[in-house]
């Protein structure tokens, strides 16, 4: 039977390719973001496939705080109930070397970070309720370490990281599943323009690549999934450089 899925973050990117997958594997899904005419152009394309319509478009800004409980109600209340909750919404804005810039530092914390505190909030406590239910925050390998390029970007996913922890110690009793995804290179309009390696182990893979790796992970119940697999060792790698080196590294 097709599942009941909200999706943040699905205008583009690895959250629009997990939208798609799961509407192919014939689960409902809610579409949330800002970009209203990018989720309106998805929804119709799936609901003239067929009698069935099983997308829904919710425009939602995920900073507008005080409004994310009310836009969770509406999402179930579209879908008639609730399986699994995405929460793929991400900035990334280009920062360089001497940069210090509060207003885009802030910008990448309420989106990555309290965005996500402020929509998986409720969908903790429905789950709770139900006594079932999946969570699934898509952070970065970026989470794993203090780096010199974009300080408050690795500092918003390891405080998702931390965040998604504590969420799936505090739920393992009500039967919930916490899944904490960290991509490496994926192209989407994020990394547009980056040098991106296009060969090696470490090449940047698609969205729509990342989406079928996140999805399996997923359903195979994970607590923690590096995409792809590779980037688990690059991890482990990193998090034991000793600090007095990793300060030498460009990374
Ligand atoms: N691409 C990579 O190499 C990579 C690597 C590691 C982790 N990630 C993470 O993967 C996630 C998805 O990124 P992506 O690469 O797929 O980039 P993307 O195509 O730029 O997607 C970002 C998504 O976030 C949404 N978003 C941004 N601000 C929002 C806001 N205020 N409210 C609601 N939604 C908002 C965007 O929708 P709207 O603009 O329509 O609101 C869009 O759907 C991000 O969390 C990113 O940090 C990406």
């Amino acid at each position: 039977m097709g599942k009941k899925i909200i999706v943040v973050g699905a205008s583009s990117g690895i959250g629009k390719a997990i939208a798609e997958l799961e509407l192919k594997n014939g689960s409902e899904v809610v579409l949330i973001a800002r970009r209203e005419k990018e989720l309106k152009a998805i929804v119709s394309q799936w609901n003239a496939k067929g009698k069935s319509k099983p997308a829904f478009a919710v425009p939602f800004d995920v900073t507008n705080f005080s409004q994310a409980e009310k836009t969770f109600e509406k999402a179930v209340k579209e879908l008639g109930g609730l399986d699994e909750i995405y929460f793929a919404s991400g900035l990334m804005p280009e920062v360089s070397p001497n940069e210090y810039n509060t207003a885009k530092d802030i910008s990448m914390l309420n989106v990555n970070t309290l965005g996500a505190v402020a929509i998986l909030n409720p969908a903790a406590t429905f789950f709770t309720k139900q006594k079932s239910g999946k969570i699934i925050g898509i952070s970065s390998i970026a989470g794993e370490r203090g780096r010199k390029g974009n300080p408050v970007y690795n500092t918003s996913k390891a405080a998702l990281n931390t965040y998604l922890e504590a969420l799936r110690n505090r739920l393992s009793e009500s039967n919930i599943q916490v899944t904490t995804i960290k991509p490496g290179f994926v192209k989407t309009e994020m990394t547009k323009g980056l040098p991106l390696p296009e060969k090696g182990l470490l090449k940047a893979i698609s969205a729509e690549e990342a989406a079928e790796k996140i999805v399996k992970a997923v359903a195979q119940g994970k607590q923690e999934t590096f995409v792809p697999g590779i980037w688990a060792l690059v991890g482990l790698i990193i998090r034991n450089i000793p600090s007095f080196i990793f300060k030498k590294l460009s990374i």
